[in-house]
């Protein structure tokens, strides 16, 4: 009751502090909920459906959960993958150039819509919150494939839901695939495989348990005690001596990931979220976000039957300092209140298990060259010399951007950009100083941007440095970047196709429920 109160009051406050807004006429004479259009020819319809369900997921008694189910009603077959026993799921198959139709339907007993994260695709089709659909509703969705091969993935996107929604299950991913990729000697069917990090906390009789710790947990982002792979705890992966593509989806509300093999093996990376890179790249551990994705060239051929290996998440920190996670609040708390684990971000843990299981002979060879990328140019920025420069902060215990919380529908005049314009973006995680506030304000924002794929040219460092700086991937696509505290990183994108509302926001869920999310505008 207090908290409901508090967090209502908050929100009244932040009013003030947003400034001027312009509210575009088309916002205000548009209809809600989508019918579809007639004329639009699909190559492939699918039914997606948001539905309550129980599964099996620890031993004993089932585990309530959201998820989707999905059904082909046209298009080639494959398209859809559901799998079995989990939450996660279904992955869809889209080829570039495809037309593609999703009609939803809501059977959850909450307000929802859905995101298709990553793509590129009109403002009507992207999931933003003004949509929602009650249970009982549905929403056409209509688009075509336009985005390069890669792993991206979907969610729902209610506002102030998204986090709880998430939790429940509600995720899946989408993979696109082209011309350019099919070109290349990848693995391919079921040595390319799906890896969804989540983390969960289950009550004693195996149901999810969310935010049970109060604003502050809130305000630091949830924090699972077990860690699930495509919805499963003690996740093992039985692979033979061949060479694997692993699909790894940091789908947690708000854990960050710094991944790593418990045998020293280096870690090859071939993609990143907006898909290939230009050539392979080694990296010792990768630091991954909520969000972001990571393609994985996986070589077990000199291994041998019998030979196991964990894929690790290592200690880091920068995530829990001062009073928050692992801190007062977390940790010793826990310990005080005779809990064994308390979850802190930046600790150590297993992620999955990998089982040699047999011997085959496999010829696939890492290639040189993956893919091309026009590389963006900042002297052609129309804003070269003065760059948006976005604030991500915790301000009066609330998240917020550039003093900002999210308003459904307004946007700010440094949030109108224009079509077919090049532009740079400086985000920053401005987090507090040191002591006792400003350790608490620390945290982590992974920066995401919706309706387009964006490029890194700079990231400078942050707190907790030493224990991250050769994690991060910044040569390829990106659609979501990881602000560690004291943090700034500067991006390239480009406002093509489409003008409309789009949203830019944090993707620790918890923040971004919280209100540290923003529309921006694409104007013709
Ligand atoms: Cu993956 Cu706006 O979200
Ligand atoms: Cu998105
Ligand atoms: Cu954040």
């Amino acid at each position: 009751m207090k908290r409901r109160e508090f967090i209502k009051k908050a929100a009244v406050g932040s009013a003030g502090l947003a400034g001027s807004f312009l509210l575009p006429k088309f916002l205000r004479d548009e209809k809600p909920i989508s019918m579809g259009n007639p004329n639009f020819q699909p190559d492939v319809e699918i039914e997606l459906t948001a539905l309550e369900s129980e599964i099996p997921i620890l031993p004993g008694k089932y585990t309530k959960v959201w998820k989707y189910r999905a059904k082909l009603v046209k298009g080639p077959p494959g398209t859809i993958q559901e799998l079995k026993n989990t939450y996660i799921g279904p992955i869809f198959r889209f080829k570039k150039g495809q037309k593609v139709r999703i009609i939803f339907y809501n059977h959850i007993p909450d307000k929802t819509i859905v995101h298709w994260h990553g793509l590129h695709v009109p403002q009507e089709a992207d999931g933003h919150p003004r949509f929602v659909i009650k249970k009982g509703q549905r929403y056409v969705y209509e688009f075509e494939i336009k985005n390069r091969a890669g792993t991206y993935w979907f969610h729902p996107h209610p506002h102030g839901r998204t986090g709880p929604q998430v939790y429940m299950g509600l995720a899946g991913l989408l993979l696109i695939t082209d011309e350019e990729e099919n070109s290349l000697p990848l693995p391919r069917e079921e040595f390319d495989v799906p890896i969804v990090i989540q983390d969960r906390t289950f009550n004693g009789r195996n149901q999810l348990v969310y935010l049970m710790g109060g604003m502050m947990e809130r305000m630091r982002g949830f924090l699972g005690e077990q860690i699930l792979v495509n919805g499963q705890p003690n996740f093992t992966l039985n692979v033979s001596t061949s060479v694997y593509r692993l699909r790894v989806l940091n789908g947690s509300n708000s854990r960050i990931y710094k991944l790593a093999w418990s045998n020293g093996m280096p870690l090859t990376v071939i993609g990143t979220d907006g898909g290939l890179l230009e050539k392979p790249i080694t990296k010792n551990y990768i630091m991954l976000g909520p969000a972001e994705r990571v393609d994985l060239w996986v070589d077990f051929t000199n291994l041998n039957p019998g030979d196991e290996l964990v894929l690790k998440s290592l200690a880091f920190s920068g995530a829990a300092t001062g009073g928050m996670g692992g801190g007062m609040m977390g940790r010793d708390r826990g310990r005080r209140m005779g809990r064994g684990n308390v979850p802190d971000n930046g600790e150590e843990l297993d992620v999955l298990r990998v089982k040699i299981t047999r011997r085959v002979k496999n010829s696939l060879k890492l290639p040189e060259k993956l893919s091309r990328i026009e590389h963006y140019n900042l002297g052609e920025a129309v804003n070269k010399n003065s760059p948006r420069t976005f604030r991500f902060e915790m301000r009066r215990m609330r998240p917020t951007i550039n003093g900002r919380t999210f308003q459904m529908t307004a946007v700010a005049k440094d949030e109108i950009v224009k079509l077919n314009t090049l532009e740079v973006w400086e985000l920053v995680n401005a987090s507090g100083g040191m002591g006792m506030m400003g350790g608490m304000m620390q945290m982590p924002h992974p920066v995401h941007i919706h309706g387009l794929q964006f490029q890194v040219i700079e990231r400078t460092p942050s707190i907790g440095w030493e224990t991250i700086r050769d994690g991060f991937i910044d040569s390829g696509w990106k659609d979501t970047v990881l602000l560690m505290p004291g943090m700034r990183v500067k991006v390239l994108m480009k406002f093509e196709d489409f003008t409309g509302l789009y949203l830019y926001h944090c993707h620790n869920l918890e923040h971004e429920d919280l209100g540290m999310m923003r529309n921006y505008l694409v104007k013709a």
